[in-house]
């Protein structure tokens, strides 16, 4: 059975002292949860201090972002090599927050993701629609185009080691979750299209996390369904008992889910 994925997007949230301080509240509150993987992706600048604060557990450090190159002058920019120096396993890339604001195209969400797996990163891949190409019934097109450009040339060993994140742009940050059965058709869209191009196998161990307005009340429900393994969490994981009780519900799922292959 494939673990759950809980991982907690901490966005433009949180000093170095402030994340310290909610990780080990959460380290207390997950000490003896096992059956489902944990990451924590705060802010740059708190990467090397949480890395040390999860030294003692089995969760995992993610960025936020990276840029494509390896090192040179790019003013501002923070690369895989970085990442990985301050204890990175995964590193969130096409969010639709980069998308909107910084307006980063498929193109260059593909060669950050080339880069990442270059280094060893995994990438947590994001795609999804807006409200009104949903409203305008083009969700699944608009997504295929995102997983098409953004994964399309990747083979089957690089894709094995990517996350993929359906996360609906109008869900993110605005109390509105997709139901259960949204997700899980998108979800079980992205698995055929991961089908048709690597085949069953490869396609039934890639993780598909569902992001958007995950909470405490809502993530069991999500969690049940078989196209899910597990979460991105934005908001409810910068509070340690939201982000303790969504692991823990994720856990109980893992315990009694046995649909999920
Ligand atoms: P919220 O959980 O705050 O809606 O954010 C979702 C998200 O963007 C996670 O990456």
């Amino acid at each position: 059975m494939k673990k759950l994925l809980i991982a907690g997007n901490w966005k433009m949230f949180k000093t170095i002292s402030e994340g310290v301080q909610l990780v080990n509240i959460i380290k207390a509150g997950l000490h003896r949860i096992t059956t489902c993987d944990i990451a924590i992706c705060p802010p740059f600048t708190a990467l090397s201090a949480i890395n040390e604060a999860l030294r003692d557990t089995k969760m995992e450090l993610g960025a936020q972002d990276m840029y494509c190159e390896t090192e040179g002058a790019f003013t501002g920019e923070i690369s895989p090599l970085m990442l990985k120096d301050a204890g990175c396993r995964y590193v969130i890339l096409g969010h639709s927050e980069r998308r909107q604001l910084f307006h980063e195209t498929n193109e260059l969400i593909h060669r950050k993701i080339a880069t990442a797996l270059k280094y060893n990163l995994s990438p947590i891949v994001c795609v999804g629609e807006t409200l009104e190409q949903r409203e305008a019934r083009q969700a699944f097109e608009v997504v295929k185009n995102q997983f098409d450009h953004c994964l399309g040339s990747l083979n089957a060993d690089e894709i094995d080691r990517v996350v993929l994140a359906y996360e609906p742009v109008w869900a993110i940050g605005t109390g509105k979750t997709a139901t259960p059965e949204q997700a899980e058709q998108m979800h079980s869209y992205l698995r055929r299209l991961l089908n048709e191009k690597y085949g069953n196998l490869v396609a039934g161990r890639i993780k598909i996390l569902y992001g958007g307005s995950v909470k405490p009340s809502n993530s069991a429900q999500l969690m049940s369904k078989p196209n899910l393994n597990g979460a991105l969490v934005g908001g409810a994981s910068l509070k340690a008992e939201s982000f303790i009780q969504i692991v823990t519900n994720a856990c109980e799922q893992t315990f009694s889910g046995s649909s999920k292959s």
